[in-house]
């Protein structure tokens, strides 16, 4: 799986995905936000029902809008219905750490049949709990651990050990990617998955001596046409 793209943005998902190069797409609240997806459900409906066909069968991440287990749910059923390819994104606990959350994962996944991303972790204990509910992925914001003052990697490289000694078949999803090297480093460390914001995938790409050499290797190229023996 390897490389998601933390984005809404339709343009940069179109640029990498006729690349190859991605496997899925993350959103939450806050990014649709930043790209100017508004009207609520309605708004959100609408530009992930364009991700969801641009990418199929790839999978795509939504987050739910509401804390109420009621809400969740109903959320739920209908983000499933907008594409196959849909999962939902439900945190792991609520605003005042509610452990609702918990009931809603288990639910979706034993009951409803709906794939959930378990989000907003910071630990490789929240998301070994989340595997436990039957999350199909577990995302862990290493942007956000490394802010803290803790190891993202220790965390990932933990985390991997416990789903591996215990069979648990959640895939580790890691965000919050600050740098481009988070995402050799968490995908080294263990990670199934880094979703990567899409700035840091043409840092990947683009290297200053690679440019050079090309430069080299079409100027080279040139004066070889021009000269004739
Ligand atoms: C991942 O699933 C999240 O959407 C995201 O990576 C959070 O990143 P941030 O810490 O930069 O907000």
């Amino acid at each position: 799986m390897a490389v998601f793209i933390d984005t809404g943005n339709l343009f940069e998902i179109e640029k990498y995905h006729k690349m190859g190069i991605i496997r899925g797409v993350t959103t939450n609240p806050s990014i649709l936000l930043s790209e100017g997806v508004t009207g609520g459900v309605k708004g959100i409906e609408e530009r992930m029902r364009q991700i969801a066909e641009m990418i199929h069968p790839l999978p795509l991440s939504v987050e739910v809008t509401s804390n109420d287990k009621t809400e969740m749910l109903e959320q739920s059923e209908m983000f499933s219905e907008w594409g196959s390819n849909i999962n939902v994104k439900i945190t792991i606990h609520g605003p005042e750490g509610e452990l609702l959350n918990l009931e809603v994962i288990h639910e979706l996944e034993k009951q409803k049949n709906i794939r959930v991303n378990a989000t907003a972790m910071m630990s490789a204990q929240q998301c070994f709990i989340a595997a436990m509910a039957g999350a199909s992925w577990v995302s862990i914001f290493g942007g956000r651990v490394n802010d803290m003052g803790y190891n993202s990697s220790l965390e990932i490289t933990k985390l991997r050990k416990l789903l591996d000694q215990f069979e648990l078949p959640s895939k580790i999803i890691v965000g919050s990617t600050r740098e481009t090297f988070n995402i050799t480093d968490w995908l080294s460390a263990g990670a199934d998955i880094v979703t990567v914001h899409p700035k840091l995938i043409s840092g990947m790409i683009v290297h200053p001596y690679t440019k050079e050499t090309v430069k080299m290797f079409l100027k080279d190229a040139e004066s070889g046409e021009k000269f004739v023996k």
